[in-house]
């Protein structure tokens, strides 16, 4: 079959691929799409020795596991993997969160829950209760910042999204966030402050916290390292503490909330921003436009 390998240079190329066996256990997805996170991108600069990459992947069950568990044959399934999901057909491994997808949610849309879905339930379960709190969020445009404005808002939070423009904030807009492309003319101090950027912005951001507040860390799609200055804090102005926050969950906890994430989207609760959709073929580009910010929400690549 045919799966994307790093090609040493950040980027990607198409190989033909050995596939293993499937334990009785695991499932085999034959992949409709995929979508690409900003962290994907990261490991590309720096890949390990036969890894590959892909971790959110959507399409039928090619083969069902041979112990009886799991969804049979042809049902449509979504999927969040360790890895090497940007291919024809992956073997599903029992620690993978695997969540059958009802009627009214598109497989093609579904790919763009796994990663950035769970990350912005997660952070807002950390967050604790939403009416009322008002919130700053840095990073605001990728498929993170679009699910947790709309899960927020939904929630009863006050939410003040960063975006770089007025077009790239259009949607966070009408789904009930302030956007503001500029975070040191913000007026106010938050309650809660989301930051995924890192670098200077951190700094910029954390000091919108209110000196009870909280400021929780989740990103650096900057690539910029954060300094911190002693003499920031000294004023008396803030004193909100710093946490770090990372996705990660148990495969029991994935599963669940990927399926927490199709419920809403089959509500009509949640509505994935799906900035760009377009052939496998031209996954390299992608990678390029996402690193350029040239996407707003998650992108997606069908398999042909
Ligand atoms: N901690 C975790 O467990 C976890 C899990 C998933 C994702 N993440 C992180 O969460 C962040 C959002 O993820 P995502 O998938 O939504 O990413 P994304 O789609 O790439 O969006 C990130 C946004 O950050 C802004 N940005 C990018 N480069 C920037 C730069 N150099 N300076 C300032 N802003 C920049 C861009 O918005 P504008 O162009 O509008 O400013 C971009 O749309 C990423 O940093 C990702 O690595 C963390």
């Amino acid at each position: 079959m045919r799966a994307f390998v790093a090609d040493g240079n950040g980027s990607v190329r198409l190989e033909e691929v050995d596939e293993r066996d499937p334990d009785p256990w695991e499932i085999v997805v034959a992949v409709a799409a995929f979508s690409i996170n900003r962290g994907e991108t990261f490991q590309l600069e720096d890949p390990r020795p036969e890894w590959r990459p892909g971790k959110d992947i959507a399409g039928y069950v090619a083969v069902a596991a041979t112990d009886g568990s799991g969804p049979s044959a042809g049902t449509p399934v979504v999927a969040h993997v360790p890895s090497s999901g940007w291919a024809q057909r992956v073997v599903v491994p029992r620690t993978a969160a695997i969540v059958e997808l009802p009627a009214r949610v598109d497989v093609t849309t579904s790919a763009a829950l796994p990663l950035a879905g769970l990350t912005a339930l997660r952070l807002l379960r950390s967050v604790g209760p939403l009416p009322g709190i008002s919130i700053l969020l840095t990073g605001a445009s990728g498929g993170v910042g679009h699910y947790l404005t709309e899960l927020a808002v939904a929630g009863g939070a006050e939410v003040t999204a960063v975006s770089a423009s007025h077009e790239r904030g259009r949607r966070l807009a009408g789904l009930g966030a302030d956007v503001v492309a500029d975070v040191e003319q913000t007026p106010g101090r938050f309650d809660v402050v989301l930051d995924s950027v890192g670098g200077p912005g951190f700094t910029a951001a954390r000091r919108k916290a209110r000196p009870a507040g909280r400021v929780i860390w989740f990103g650096q799609a900057s690539r910029q390292p954060v300094t911190l200055d002693f003499f920031d804090w000294v004023d008396g102005t803030t004193g909100a503490p710093i946490e770090q926050f990372h996705y990660a969950g148990t495969p029991d906890e994935d599963a669940a909330d990927l399926r927490t994430l199709v419920r809403l989207v089959q509500r009509g609760q949640l509505h994935p921003e799906i900035g760009l959709v377009e052939s496998w073929s031209r996954t390299a580009s992608v990678i390029e436009d996402l690193r350029a910010r040239r996407i707003r929400g998650n992108a997606i690549l069908t398999v042909t």
